[in-house]
């Protein structure tokens, strides 16, 4: 793929799993740089991305965020939910006012936490089945190509979409990314805590009867939490989420990778915000309730980021 000079240059923050493969595959059609922790990095890393089996290396400008040169203007943010806000902090004045952010973030509740903070960047979210791991600092796995959904949440009106697809990925741009990023969510707030408390592998929740019970009543708190925040789906949490659980019976869910590993989880940015949903709109919800706490007791605790803007 040829690169054009029809996109600007992008910086990418955080060169985790997600980050170094987008950034590795966005230089097929733009400039991108990569932003890592703030530290004074060496001037190039030299990546290996394994994809289909083949290995391929490109070589990716870095710095770290203290010290990439101003001004940043077209932003991709890869991090965690709980690093969000605070690594765009990071960049301090680095970034312009009105830049165009997109926010790769599982779960919700970071990118509302970030449309509050940065009111005059345009901002973008994105909810994507693209699958990566990072195996070593400069080596990443694209592990399943998948499909980006990408919307404004604010006044972004970049084409983040496009340019996806110039560098080759599958991505379309949706009128409401916050029904794309619910859609996520009732999925996500039924597999992950259980896979991460049972140790896990996503199609296992389907074979296990007490596991399928407890599948359905998160469905079912789910369905009605979402419904009285005014989502509305055409079928329900359980089926859904059983069928991402089929499609993807050998994965281990990030939740399960995260617990098991000791970091912290994103467990307050998927059943955290569904709980913050309950308490708004007086729905029940104890099964989140208790497989939040419990969650929360096998991990570090997370940086708090809660916002009190409603979907
Ligand atoms: N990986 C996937 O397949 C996938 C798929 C769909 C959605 N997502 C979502 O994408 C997001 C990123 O996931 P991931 O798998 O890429 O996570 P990850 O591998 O943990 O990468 C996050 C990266 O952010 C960096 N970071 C944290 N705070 C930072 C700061 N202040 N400044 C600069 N860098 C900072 C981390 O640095 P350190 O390495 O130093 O900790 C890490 O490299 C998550 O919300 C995830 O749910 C991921």
């Amino acid at each position: 793929m040829a690169k054009t000079n029809q996109w600007p240059g992008i910086h990418v923050l955080g060169a985790g799993s997600m980050g170094l493969m987008i950034a590795a595959r966005l230089q097929a059609a733009a400039s991108v740089v990569l932003l890592r922790r703030p530290g004074n990095w060496p001037a190039s890393l030299q990546l290996q991305v394994q994809r289909n089996g083949a290995t391929t290396r490109c070589r990716l400008t870095q710095y770290g965020s203290d010290t990439a040169p101003a001004p940043i203007s077209h932003l991709i943010l890869c991090t965690k939910s709980i690093d969000a806000l605070a690594a765009l902090e990071s960049l301090d004045s680095r970034v312009a006012d009105d830049a165009q952010l997109l926010l790769m973030q599982n779960g919700m509740g970071s990118q509302e936490a970030v449309v509050q903070h940065f009111p005059r960047a345009r901002i973008a979210a994105a909810s994507t089945t693209e699958g990566a791991y990072r195996t070593a600092p400069d080596r990443v796995v694209h592990a399943a190509c998948g499909l980006t959904r990408i919307g404004s949440l604010n006044r972004g009106d970049f084409d983040w979409a496009g340019l996806f697809r110039d560098a080759g990925m599958e991505a379309g741009t949706v009128e409401d990314i916050r029904w794309h990023l619910a859609d996520k969510l009732r999925v996500n707030v039924l597999i992950n805590p259980l896979t991460a408390l049972h140790g896990c592998l996503n199609g296992e929740l389907l074979d296990r009867a007490e596991l399928l019970a407890d599948m359905q009543a998160l469905g079912q708190e789910a369905d009605a939490v979402l419904a009285a925040a005014g989502f509305r789906f055409g079928n329900t949490a359980l089926e859904q989420a059983s069928a991402v659980a089929r499609s993807t019976a050998n994965n281990r869910s990030s939740m399960l990778q995260d617990v098991t590993a000791g970091r912290r989880t994103e467990l307050d940015d998927i059943t955290g915000f569904l709980l913050e949903l309950a308490r708004r709109h007086g729905v029940p919800a104890p099964t989140h309730q208790a497989v939040y706490s419990r969650i929360q007791a096998l991990t570090p605790a997370p940086a708090h980021h809660r916002t009190d803007a409603a979907p």
